[in-house]
This record gives structure tokens, sequence and C-alpha cells, in this order.
């Protein structure tokens, strides 16, 4: 890890994974940390006063020369994205964001960043074709070549981890790749369009229960499979994998698989309740299965995402119903 007074760049700290890497940097002793994001202040997900927030543009090459000032180590969490029904119907904006990295890149080039760049790609990189059964194969790294990665979003992800290689070997960045495998947790997007299936369905049986109404839409006929990390994994392989030799993209992901259908029963039963299942086959449905395929991690750092889903989702299912019942639904917590 850098030393504890060094200046420490979180891109994306309004947002889900970089809000929990600022807490836990902040918990370690870090006492430099500069937060960037796009979103005003008030709609951060959680938010430390001692730390030097900044409400800026990465898309701007200025605001990524800016952020990286002076920084130390940079983690690239910034990106315009979210679940199946935003990146399936806004390719171009999940294209966009290939400036953010190209940007904070350049900048990591000329203020000669001394320590690590970590970039956060995404399982969508992987080529669809190896993605069209249920009972899918985990996904080894070497899957996304030949690359037929998902449309827009995956792209971008490909190419801009492609551009972490380039710049570490020709520029000499120190970059560090981690390919996300859908990443879960409380102080995440759970409503407005954005959210991932595990969130959204903690809110649909939570808003079954709160309205009465007997059922749910799932979308998809719900056979559909993925694997689901818990947010305290990711944190810990963002570190792991930042301070590792390991010079390429790399899975971090839970390799435990379950159907959708599987998700709602554990949603469920730590609902105490049962509800009618309403598919819709026209909702967007990403691949049909993906899983994480962890022999390189587990070789490289001897460890692997391990919490498991029911209890990962026992604390989100929790926090969704506490942010749910609050009166006016305010959702940034104040660290400090
Ligand atoms: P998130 O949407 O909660 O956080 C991303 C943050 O980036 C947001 O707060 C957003 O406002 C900010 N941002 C967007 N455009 C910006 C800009 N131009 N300038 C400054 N900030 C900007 O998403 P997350 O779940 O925290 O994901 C973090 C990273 O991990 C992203 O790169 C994402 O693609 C990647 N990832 C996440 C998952 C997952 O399941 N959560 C899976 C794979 C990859
Ligand atoms: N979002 C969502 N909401 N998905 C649902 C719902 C719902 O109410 N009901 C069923 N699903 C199904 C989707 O149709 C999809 O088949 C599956 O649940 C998973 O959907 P998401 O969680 O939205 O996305 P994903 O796993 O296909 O892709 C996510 O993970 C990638 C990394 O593994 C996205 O967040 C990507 O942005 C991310 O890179």
């Amino acid at each position: 890890m850098p030393p504890k007074d060094a200046k420490i760049l979180v891109a994306g700290a309004g947002g889900f994974i970089g809000g929990h890497l600022v807490a836990k940097l902040r918990s370690l002793g870090y006492s430099d940390i500069r937060a960037v994001d796009i979103k005003p202040l008030t709609y951060w997900y959680q938010r430390s006063d001692e730390v030097d927030n900044c409400v800026l543009d990465l898309n701007r090459r200025d605001a990524c020369f800016d952020a990286v000032d002076g920084a130390h180590t940079v983690y690239n969490l910034a990106a315009n994205m979210g679940g199946m029904g935003f990146i399936e119907n806004n390719k171009a904006l999940c294209m966009l964001s290939v400036l953010i990295n190209t940007h904070l890149l350049e900048a990591a080039k000329h203020r000669k960043l001394p320590g690590r760049f970590f970039y956060s790609s995404s399982a969508c990189v992987y080529n669809g074709a190896k993605q069209t059964r249920t009972d899918v194969t985990a996904l080894k790294e070497e899957d996304a070549y030949p690359a037929d990665a998902e449309d827009g979003y995956g792209w971008e992800k490909l190419f801009s981890e492609r551009m972490c290689r380039h710049f570490r070997e020709d520029f000499g960045v120190v970059t560090r790749v981690a390919r996300f495998h859908n990443v879960y947790g409380p102080h995440g997007t759970y409503a407005g369009g954005r959210e991932k299936a595990p969130a959204a369905i903690c809110r649909k049986v939570i808003d079954a229960q709160m309205t009465g109404k007997p059922f749910i839409e799932i979308w998809g006929d719900g056979e559909q499979t993925r694997s689901f990390m818990y947010i305290t994994d990711c944190i810990d392989g963002i570190f792991d994998i930042t301070n590792s030799g390991i010079e390429y993209p790399i899975n971090l992901g839970s390799s435990e698989l379950v159907s959708i259908n599987q998700l709602v029963d554990i949603v469920e039963s730590i609902a105490s309740v049962r509800l009618d299942r309403r598919y819709n086959l026209d909702a967007p449905k990403g691949v049909r299965g993906r899983n994480s395929d962890n022999t390189l991690i587990r070789k490289e750092l001897n460890w692997e995402p391990s919490v498991k889903l029911r209890d990962g989702m026992e604390k989100t299912y929790r926090w969704i119903w506490d942010e749910m019942h609050k009166a006016g639904n305010e959702s940034v917590v104040n660290l400090t």
C-alpha cells in the first residue's frame, strides 16, 4: 500500500464502489484523499468531510489534470454506467466514459504519477459466444479474445483496459486492471434505472411488502445465471490487485453461480415472504450465463472473493429496507 500520507485520488467517489473505497482508505488511516465525482455532493452515496471532495467532470482533460495533480496513486472508478436496463439503452453514453480513462491516463503520464493507476474494467468485456448457456463455463481471462464484448459498454471497457496496458508499456504508468463481476452491497443504486439485479430484486420485494402487491416483475425468464460479488470482497481485491505485480487484466468476482430465480428465492427467504413472479421477456436480459473463473487470482494472490451470496444479500436487503422506510428517502450518509 502507498504511505499513509500519500495523496490518493479516487475518481467516481460519489458512486457505489468509489464511496466504499474512500471509506476504507479513511479507516486505514489515509489522511490525504481527493475524492472526485461529477455529481453534486448531496447526491454522493457516501461522503466524508475529512476528505478533499471535488465536483469535476472527468470527461474534460483539464479536470483530469487538476484531479491528478500531486497524486501518488489513482483509483479510477468513474464511469457512466449501470445494470442491464441502463447499458442496453445508453450505449453511446457508456462509450463516452472512454474520455475519463484516456484523460486520467494522460494526466498520470504528464504528472509522472509515482504510484499505481488502478482501472475498473468489467466482465462485460468477455466474448458473448462464451455466455450463451445458463450452465456457462466460468470465464477465464483469455476469453476476452477474440473480442466480441457487450455492445457499447463492454467495448469501451476492453479498449480502456488495453490503453492501460500500452500506457504502462510505452510510457511507464504503472497500471493495474480488474474485471469486476456484478458487485452488490449497501450504499449502491437500488432505483432510478441504473440498478443491477440484486438491488432491484430487494427493492421490488420490499415495495411489494409496503404496498401489499402480491407479485414482482422479473426481467427475462429468471433462468439466466450470474455470480454476484459483495462489496467488501471487491474493495479487498482492488487493494490487493493494485499493489500486486499482476500486469494483465484479472477477474475480480465471486464464483458462486446462481440463477435469477435463485436470487429471488434468497431475497424472499430473507424477507420471509413468497410472491408471484411475472416474467417480462421483453426487458433487457444481457448474456444468458456468466461466472468468474478464479484460477488466476487464487494463483496470484492466494485469495478470492468469498462472501456467501446469502450473507451479503442479508446486509444489502436490510440497508435498502431502511432507505425505503426513511422519511424523505435521504440517501447520503456522512462518514464523519
Ligand atoms: P456508480 O455508477 O455507482 O459509480 C460511478 C461514478 O462515476 C458515479 O458516481 C458517477 O457520477 C461518476 N461519474 C460518471 N461520469 C463521470 C465524469 N464524467 N466525471 C466524474 N465522475 C463521473 O458505479 P459503481 O458500481 O461504483 O462502478 C464503479 C466502476 O466499476 C465503474 O467503472 C464501473 O463500470 C465498474 N464496474 C462496476 C460493476 C458493478 O457491478 N458495480 C461491474 C463491473 C464494472
Ligand atoms: N437490473 C435488473 N433489474 N436486472 C434484472 C431484473 C431487474 O429488475 N430482473 C431480472 N434481471 C436480470 C437481467 O435481465 C439480467 O439477465 C440479470 O438479471 C442481471 O442483470 P444486471 O444485474 O442488471 O446486469 P448484468 O449482470 O447483466 O451486468 C452487470 O454486471 C456487469 C459485470 O458483471 C452490469 O452492471 C454491467 O454494467 C457490469 O459490467
